[in-house]
């Protein structure tokens, strides 16, 4: 195991009723005025908004509103509450959605007491040392950004989809988590995000850091977890217990704790964010694509924990040959994806011609030559990942 150093230092107010106490939260973190994002309607129409707002009057917290922020988050927000936050003089940032509407709020935070361009955060050429107080209001467990110090945007101009990792600055003061919000969610959405979370704590999970016994059983519970709680999710929307469960999972499995002690590895992170970046697409939908195809990559590479992931999540029985039991692992992978509705080939996910070219040649220039760590991708190897998505390839 190596040397790590956790520090989750988040105050998350789990169950039902709790958006009821956001205006009591924020003054607790000494926030006086309030920027609220949001994103496309979602908590305008489901009455959240207002009752985070009432919440924020009755604690006596001033507050304004920046709505409108899409999936798969974009700079030109970022700049606007930017912009309005200063002229606002607001002290505080309360993003009530999803990873979406975080990233952007985290964005936000980090920019304003920033002299330059907050871009320069996403890359690497500052580090933010300073961002004014985050509070979430939680409404889809996917993205595990309630939990995590990072936040992914989109740049227009080129479109670079480029992730930020400072959680000394960026982690959420608190996070607000009512499962029952979640209950209007689309089934889509439902499902991309439990595949966004198994992908947190797959990222982690595979690494060749030796003697992680309890990390990687804290991994393989909490998928074997979601695994079942999913399956009850997608029949019963309406299921609080189910809809809790997983919403607990999206945060366990990105807050760091499924990866202490671990050199963790990303290249799939990495490899669907220029999916997203180019072709818009849901991102847990992405990764269901793209990781299967990783892990057959992997299978024939570095077979051990693709094995082991097979064996203990999945169920299927140990055998010498452990490429055989590697495929059944992963066969078994893609077939909970397709049960709960998500594509697993580029052609399922809507993209029928993809210029695996530019995807190779932008993900080499985002990340460098070498990406991943469970295996060290050079431009050939993450060609071959995706043609596997792609379904080009006999691998
Ligand atoms: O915009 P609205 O109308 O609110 O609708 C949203 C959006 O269309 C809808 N939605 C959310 N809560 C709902 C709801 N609809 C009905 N009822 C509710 N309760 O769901 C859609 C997706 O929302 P989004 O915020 O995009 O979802 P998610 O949480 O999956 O976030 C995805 C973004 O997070 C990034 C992804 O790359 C992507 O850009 N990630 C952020 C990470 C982080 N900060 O740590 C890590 C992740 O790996 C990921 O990369
Ligand atoms: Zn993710």
């Amino acid at each position: 195991m190596n040397n790590f150093m956790f520090y989750s230092p988040t105050e998350f107010v789990f169950g039902k009723d709790t958006e009821l106490q956001t205006g009591a939260l924020v003054k607790k973190f000494h926030g006086t005025k309030a920027l609220i994002v949001y994103g496309g309607g979602s908590v305008v129409k489901s009455g959240l908004l207002n009752k985070v707002k009432q919440s924020l009057d009755e604690a006596g917290i001033a507050h304004i509103e920046l709505g409108g922020i899409q999936p798969n988050p974009t700079d030109p927000k970022v700049y606007e509450g930017i912009e309005l936050g200063r002229r606002e003089n607001v002290d505080f940032l309360l993003p009530v959605g999803g990873g979406s509407v975080i990233d952007t709020a985290k964005a936000i935070a980090a920019g304003i007491p920033y002299e330059g361009d907050f871009w320069d955060f996403f890359i690497g050429k500052a580090i933010p040392q300073a961002a004014l107080r985050i509070g979430v209001v939680l409404t889809i467990p996917a993205a595990g950004s309630e939990g995590s110090g990072n936040s992914v945007i989109t740049k227009v101009n080129g479109l670079k989809k480029l992730s930020l990792r400072t959680p000394e600055v960026l982690r959420p003061a608190f996070a607000v988590m009512n499962p029952e919000v979640t209950y209007t969610l689309p089934a889509w959405q439902t499902a991309s995000g439990v595949t966004d979370m198994m992908a947190h704590i797959m990222e982690r999970y595979f690494t060749n850091t030796t003697d992680t016994e309890v990390t990687d059983r804290l991994g393989e519970g909490t998928l074997k977890a979601i695994i079942k709680e999913a399956r009850i999710v997608m029949k019963e929307p309406h299921n609080y217990d189910a809809r809790a469960n997983i919403m607990w999972a999206g945060t366990i499995a990105h807050n760091g704790i499924c990866g202490t002690g671990c050199e963790e590895d990303w290249a799939s992170h990495f490899m669907e964010h220029e999916i997203s970046a180019l072709y818009d697409v849901t991102h847990g939908a992405g990764l269901a694509v793209i990781f299967p195809a990783w892990l057959t990559y992997m299978a024939d590479h570095n077979v051990g924990k693709v094995a082991q992931f097979a064996e203990r999540v999945w169920d299927v029985p140990s055998s010498a040959d452990l490429k055989a039991v590697a495929l059944e692992g992963i066969a078994r992978f893609k077939a909970f994806l397709h049960e709960i509705g998500m594509p697993v080939t580029l052609k399922e996910l809507g993209i029928e011609h993809p210029d695996i070219d530019l995807l190779v040649a932008h993900l080499h220039e985002n990340k460098g030559e070498l990406v991943g760590n469970y295996v060290r991708l050079d431009r050939q190897a993450s060609r071959t990942i995706y043609e596997i998505a792609n379904g080009s390839t006999n691998f």
